[in-house]
């Protein structure tokens, strides 16, 4: 259907130009209705797709009403909106790695291998899910603007951040618990960042622990903290990821004010199996505190082993208190995740944060509705060129990618994309993944005609 125009029967949707549906309105099925649509059937791809042929048109037209109803019925369903929920999968045939023409192409493959209630865990956002395709929609509010006529044969899109160099400024974030998406989980996922090179970000809650990602990743991986209700254990896990060779630790604070995940318990209860080698705590319940309850960390290894210490319980919620505290108990960089105001940016510079993640947990913090890229440039602002700022959620494309950079991100991080190719074919799936949108990326930087990422500005993009 051609952009911009309404389908007149039923429910009447528009097609926008940024190519999104919107609802106008209910139109019933009288004759001048009947007759506008069926002029409109006449003119469209749908007459086609419907397998309705002209002369059956025209004896419509002419007020045959025999054939009228079956045709209206097919028409009207094919024009109604695509549904959008989050859990829709689009079909893919991929039977290696290697035919993966996009990373979209590994989630349906990863969504037949996963239980149900595990991809439940891995697609939820919080409450309808909105901030999900937010994240998504705010890449299709920039364009590019392509430059011609410059030698682009040369490329270098590598990164430089507390003094290692990578070869791509694309991150592997943390996500938790990866065993239950293949059964290596983050092992395979630091064999693929090893062969690709790639920043990792282990989780706090992941499967595998700090020195055995670190092992297999071959060289320094990042911890990501979630903050334990004892001061002592925080301190001890914050001093384990220093031994172990961490450089950084990343304090993530979106879901200090819980989290409501309804995907998740929704696609839990359809599971049969009982998953105790998982769970301890019984199935999940409404509300994420961001907590892990310790009777689930059977199978997280990092929150196990800790000294029997004289308690430091918390007293509420941390505060930038208990950043400077973070940053008195280490010599690691210490970085927060989850910001999206220029004010706590601001704020995070006088705290001697050494860097920043732009993120709303990819959806699945608060359900603001606000895209992280839209939330970037004013994190941007607030860091002022003082730290470093990498931005996650919904990053898909290699041009997402660029536009993040061409808005002032340091960096990018990814979670769902590279877990679908984990669940789909395990490290080989990953290094996909990796590899895709590294040259899509590349592709983006080759036509706007910047050959670095400094290069890289605001210059490139334009409001779409
Ligand atoms: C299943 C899942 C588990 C996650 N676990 C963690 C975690 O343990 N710690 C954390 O800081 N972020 C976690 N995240 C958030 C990611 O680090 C990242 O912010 C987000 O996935 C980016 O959005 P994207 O999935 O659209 O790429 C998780 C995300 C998902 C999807």
């Amino acid at each position: 259907m051609e952009r911009g125009k309404e389908c007149l029967a039923g429910n009447v949707w528009r097609w926008t130009t940024s190519g999104d549906w919107c609802f106008l309105g209910y139109m019933p099925f009288d004759e001048p209705s009947r007759r506008q649509f069926l002029a409109f059937l006449a003119s469209s791809p749908l007459l086609a797709a419907a397998g309705l042929d002209d002369t059956l048109l025209t004896r419509l037209l002419r007020g045959d009403r025999q054939p009228d109803d079956a045709a209206l019925r097919i028409a009207h369903a094919l024009a109604q909106p695509p549904a959008k929920p989050v859990l829709a999968a689009a079909a893919s045939d991929i039977r290696t790695p290697a035919e993966a023409l996009d990373v979209f192409d590994f989630e349906p493959v990863a969504r037949q291998n996963i239980p149900v209630a595990h991809w439940g865990y891995l697609a939820t956002g919080s409450d309808d899910d909105a901030t999900i395709q937010a994240n998504r929609q705010g890449f299709d509010r920039w364009a590019l603007k392509p430059r011609r006529l410059i030698d682009v044969s040369r490329l270098d899109t590598s990164l430089s951040l507390f003094g290692t160099r990578y070869p791509t400024p694309i991150v592997i974030n943390p996500v938790g618990s990866q065993k239950a998406f293949h059964p290596l989980g983050e092992v395979a996922v630091a064999r693929a960042a090893k062969a690709k090179d790639h920043l990792m970000v282990l989780s706090t809650v992941a499967t595998t622990s700090i020195e055995d990602a670190i092992a297999a990743r071959g060289g320094p991986v990042w911890f990501q903290l979630y903050h334990q209700s004892d001061w002592a254990i925080t301190k001890q896990m914050v001093q384990r990821a220093e031994r172990a060779g961490a450089p950084a630790i990343v304090f993530t604070v979106d879901l200090l004010g819980g989290s409501n995940r309804e995907t998740m318990i929704r696609e839990a209860r359809k599971d049969t199996r009982t998953c105790t080698k998982c769970h301890l705590g019984g199935a999940p319940l409404p509300g994420i505190s961001g907590r892990v309850d310790d009777r689930d960390n059977r199978r997280k290894p990092n929150l196990v082993g800790y000294q029997k210490a004289t308690p430091i319980p918390e007293v509420g919620t941390p505060t930038w208190e208990f950043v400077d505290r973070l940053k008195q108990s280490t010599s690691m960089k210490v970085l927060l995740k989850g910001i999206v105001t220029a004010e706590d940016a601001q704020l995070a510079v006088q705290h001697g944060v050494d860097g920043l993640f732009v993120s709303n947990h990819g959806g699945r913090a608060e359900n603001s509705r606000r895209a992280t890229v839209t939330s970037l440039p004013e994190v941007v602002l607030g860091a002022a060129g003082r730290i470093p700022v990498i931005c996650d959620g919904g990053f898909r494309r290699g041009t997402d990618v660029f536009k993040a950079m061409a808005l002032g991100a340091t960096a990018i991080g990814i979670g769902r994309p590279y877990i679908w190719g984990l669940g789909a074919f395990g490290q080989e799936g990953v290094e996909a993944v990796l590899g895709i949108l590294r040259r899509e990326f590349e592709v983006a930087m080759k036509q706007s005609g910047t050959t670095s990422l400094a290069a890289i500005t605001n210059r490139h993009i334009t409001p779409a």
